[in-house]
């Protein structure tokens, strides 16, 4: 297949798991995001994301993508990330992500956005 072709199950460090559904000829996606943890006491459920990666054929393209978790969350999550080959020649993501909490005032806007970083590899 195409090389870094997000299309697939794939799951991260904390065990949170993402299905990416068809990958466009403009590299726009959309899929689920199961997150295994989160800062809300409602039951976690599946979330929509949508996002867009680059095409490169050297297996290394970026991509980024918006996480929406209005079942459960009224915060955002965006993901910035790059494919890699691993040690096996397996696909690893590197990514970066800011998650938004809604704040009830400007005077709170200082503390919500948080950061991280989070490695996915492909499960399926
Ligand atoms: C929330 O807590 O308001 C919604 C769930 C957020 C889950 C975050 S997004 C960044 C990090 N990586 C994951 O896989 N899950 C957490």
């Amino acid at each position: 297949g195409k090389l870094c072709d997000l299309t697939g199950w794939w799951e991260n460090d904390l065990g949170s798991k993402m299905h990416v559904l068809k990958v466009d000829s403009e590299g726009n996606f959309s899929g689920e995001y199961h997150t295994a943890v989160s800062s809300t006491d409602k039951p976690i459920q599946p979330s929509p994301l949508v996002g867009s990666q680059h095409l490169d054929k050297d297996g290394q393209c970026t991509f980024g993508f918006t996480v929406n978790w209005k079942k459960f969350s009224d915060s955002t999550a965006v993901f910035v990330g790059q494919c890699f080959s691993g040690d096996n020649g397996n696909e690893v993501l590197q990514t970066s992500w800011l998650l938004r909490e809604k704040v009830d005032s400007l005077p709170s806007d200082w503390k919500a956005t948080r950061t991280g970083h989070n490695t996915f590899i492909r499960t399926g």
